[in-house]
C-alpha cells in the first residue's frame, strides 16, 4: 500500500502498557504520518488497570494537543490464566516512577488527573474500523486478546481494515519468554492464532528484526544531555529498570526496541524487508506454546497453507534510529 506522502494514516494502537510501549507511544504521538485515532489497551506487561494508567501517563508528558482516547480492554487471555512482565518492565510497567523526586522532594510524576474513556476498547475498535475501512491501520504491541475478540465479535467488520501491524512471534530466531515462544504470542497464544487466520492483511515485526535494533543506555543519556525536556527525561528514568534487566541477563546495558520498531514500520514500511509466509501459532503445545511457526518448506502446499502474514526478516537499523530519535 502506497502511503500518499501528505495524508496521515488513521491508526489505532493496542498496547500492554510496558516501557518500550512507552516509547512507541511518544512516537505515534509525535509523528505527523500517523492520525492517532485511539490507544486501546490489553493486559500483558503488567495488569489492564495498570497499563491505562502508564498509557495516560506517556500522552500527560508528551502533552499532544489533542488527547487520544484511551480505552480499556481485555484484563485476560482468551484462554490462557493471565501472565506478566513485571519483572521486567518493573512493578508498575514503568520503570517504578515513584521512586523519582525532583529537587524540591516533589513528586517527578504526581497522581494523575486524567482517566481512561469509559467506552470499551473492542466497541471502539469495531467503531473505528466501520468509520475508516481501509485506511485505517491497527498497531498491536501487546498480547493480541482486544483483536481476536473484535474478530470474534464482528469479522466481517475488522476484515475490512488496512492491516495490522503485530510487535510479536519469532521466525527464524528463539523465543525470549521461553526457547519457542516471543512474549505477546506466549502470554495468549490462542488469540495470536485468531488473528493469523483471520485473513487480515498482517505485517509481523517480530524478535528476527527487533533484536537488531538494541538501544544503549549510554543513547538514552546522550539524548538527555542534548536535548532535555520532559521527554527525555521520562525515557531515562522509565527505561532503569528495563536495562538493567537487559544487563543482568542480556549482556548488554540497554534494550530492544520491540515496540518502537512496529511503530516505525507504520510511518516507513520501507525500513524492512518482509517475506510472505503461512504462520501459525501454537497454542498446545507443552514446551511450545506461543511459538509462530512458519511454513518455509520449499515445496509448502499453497493450497493449504497460502501466506497469510508479511514477516519482518530485516530491517536498516540506521535509518530507523534516525526515525526514532526525530520522534522521541
Ligand atoms: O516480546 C516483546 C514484547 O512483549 C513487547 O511488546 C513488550 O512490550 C512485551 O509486550
Ligand atoms: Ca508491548
Amino acid at each position: 500500500m502506497v502511503t500518499i506522502q501528505n495524508q496521515s494514516i488513521p491508526v489505532i494502537v493496542d498496547t500492554d502498557g510496558g516501557v518500550d510501549d512507552a516509547l512507541a507511544l511518544i512516537m505515534a504521538l509525535n509523528s505527523p504520518q500517523l492520525d492517532l485515532q485511539a490507544i486501546t489497551v490489553v493486559a500483558g506487561n503488567i495488569n489492564v488497570d495498570q497499563a491505562a494508567n502508564n498509557v495516560l501517563r506517556v500522552v500527560s508528558i508528551v502533552q499532544a494537543d489533542t488527547l487520544p482516547i484511551v480505552a480499556k480492554g481485555c484484563e485476560k487471555p482468551l484462554v490462557k490464566p493471565p501472565f506478566n512482565a513485571a519483572g521486567i518492565h518493573g512493578a508498575d510497567g514503568l520503570g517504578e516512577l515513584d521512586q523519582f523526586k525532583e529537587a524540591d522532594g516533589t513528586p517527578r510524576y504526581p497522581h494523575l488527573t486524567i482517566a481512561p474513556s469509559t467506552e470499551d476498547a473492542i466497541a471502539l475498535i469495531l467503531k473505528t474500523a466501520q468509520k475508516y475501512g481501509d485506511r485505517l491501520t491497527i498497531i498491536a504491541l501487546g498480547p493480541l486478546t482486544n483483536l481476536a475478540t473484535a474478530i470474534q465479535k464482528d469479522s466481517t467488520t475488522m476484515k475490512t481494515i488496512g492491516q495490522i501491524i503485530i510487535m510479536g512471534g519469532a521466525v527464524t530466531v528463539p523465543g525470549n519468554i521461553s526457547a519457542a515462544a516471543e512474549f505477546n504470542f506466549f502470554v495468549d497464544p490462542d488469540a495470536a492464532q485468531v488473528v493469523m487466520e483471520s485473513g487480515i492483511p498482517l505485517t509481523l515485526v517480530g524478535l528476527d528484526v527487533a533484536m537488531k535494533a538494541p538501544l544503549p543506555r549510554q543513547m538514552v543519556e546522550e539524548n538527555l544531555q542534548q536535548r532535555p525536556s520532559k521527554i527525555t527525561q521520562f525515557i531515562l528514568d522509565c527505561t532503569g529498570i528495563y536495562m538493567a534487566f537487559y544487563r543482568d541477563n542480556e549482556g548488554f546495558y540497554g534494550c530492544y526496541l520491540h515496540d518502537p520498531l512496529a511503530m516505525a514500520v507504520a510511518i516507513d514500511a520501507s525500513l524492512v524487508k518482509t517475506e510472505s509466509l503461512h504462520i501459525v501459532v501454537e497454542t498446545e503445545g507443552r514446551f511450545t506454546t506461543g511459538m509462530s511457526l512458519a511454513d518455509r518448506r520449499d515445496r509448502r502446499d499453497e493450497k493449504t497453507n497460502p501466506p497469510n502474514v508479511e514477516a519482518c526478516l530485516d530491517v536498516d537499523t540506521e535509518r530507523f534510529f534516525k526515525l526514532f530519535n526525530q520522534l522521541v
